[in-house]
């Protein structure tokens, strides 16, 4: 296939390259900004899952000069001006307190992950590693966020996701589920955006018991705040930590072989963010004949090839073995 097929039929990707963008998922950021206006008041931010690095990349060019942006990954990252880049891993405990000491033991306004596991193609077991991702990026995202901070995650639209709404909707005022234009639509991709963080009081972060489980939390000594509904957080009962009012209990499973009754399930709005102008990443478009500076278009390398993808070995493995490198484009 051509290097121009591809810009053809992935517009994102094309203008990534033309833009500067590392990967084509700086639109998914900056679509979900546009809708949501993430970043109004953030100056410290902790980009969860960040190689390589067109998140902290619309980050660093969007914050003010003198943010703290901290940006982690396992893989290692090419370093990104005014970007504090770690190589860790988000399901690893070591990661907290490296993370809060590149904090300055400070609270983050916003925790961001754009996590995504290898995909296997077996699909219940990528939604239960990237539902496993999502969870690990949250117990941080308690640990470091200030109160009122935001939390934006990929999250893959599967059977239980409203379970996974409901256990956020207990430590947020706001959950949306969005679903930005530079998203492909035929893909179960979206992402959690959860604003204004109120734990309920009595929940204490801990990477041990993540989530509070286990925890009850005490009727009489809820936060009086008012809650996403106008009512008073102490009116609001909790249900296995989740606010009462807000659930929306399921009768029955699909295939009806489990217990729902112990299911909290909690059923959150879906907003598709990007202008209607913008390119629909399922779409071909024909590529343009000139560049922005009136040379005639040609087609780009990626800004960032990868530092050390997961399948160089593979690809090692078949140089070594006189399968050559990799298919020329
Ligand atoms: C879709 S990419 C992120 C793209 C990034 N947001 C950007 O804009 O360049 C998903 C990333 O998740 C990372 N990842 C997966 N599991 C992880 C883990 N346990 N800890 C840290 N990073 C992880 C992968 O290494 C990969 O770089």
């Amino acid at each position: 296939m051509g290097k121009s097929s591809k810009d053809k039929r992935d517009s994102y990707y094309r203008l990534a390259k033309e833009q500067g963008w590392r990967a084509r998922s700086a639109f998914k950021l900056l679509q979900l900004n546009s809708q949501f206006n993430l970043f109004a008041d953030a100056t410290r931010v902790v980009d969860l899952c960040a190689a390589p690095g067109s998140w902290s990349q619309v980050l660093s060019r969007t914050l003010p000069p003198t943010s703290t942006i901290v940006s982690l990954d396992l893989q290692p990252m090419t370093p990104l001006p005014g970007v504090i880049t770690l190589q860790a891993d988000i399901t690893h405990p070591s990661t907290l307190p490296l993370l809060l000491q590149h904090l300055g033991n400070e609270p983050a306004d916003l925790v961001v992950s754009d996590g995504a596991p290898d995909v296997t193609g077996l699909h219940d077991l990528d939604e239960y590693i990237q539902s496993q991702l999502l969870l690990a990026a949250l117990n941080l995202a308690t640990c470091v966020l200030k109160p009122g901070g935001g939390f934006v995650a990929k999250i893959f639209r599967g059977r239980d996701v409203a379970v996974v709404f409901a256990q956020l909707r207990c430590l947020f005022d706001r959950v949306t589920c969005a679903k930005p234009r530079s998203s492909r639509g035929s893909s179960i991709e979206a992402f959690v955006v959860c604003e204004g963080y109120s734990p309920p009081t009595g929940f204490k972060p801990s990477l041990e018991a993540p989530l509070g489980l286990g925890t009850k939390f005490p009727e009489s000594g809820r936060g009086v705040s008012a809650g996403p509904n106008g009512r008073d957080k102490e009116e609001e009962h909790l249900v296995d930590g989740v606010r009462e009012a807000e659930l929306r209990e399921t009768e029955g499973g699909e295939d009806g072989d489990h217990d729902d009754a112990q299911e909290a399930r909690y059923i959150v709005p879906f907003i598709a963010c990007g202008d209607l102008s913008e390119f629909d990443s399922d779409a071909t478009y024909a590529l343009p004949e000139v560049d922005e500076f009136g040379q005639k278009w040609k087609s780009k390398d990626p800004i960032q090839p990868p530092t050390a993808p997961p399948y160089k070995t593979a690809l090692e493995m078949r140089r070594q073995l006189g399968g050559g490198g990799p298919p020329k484009s």
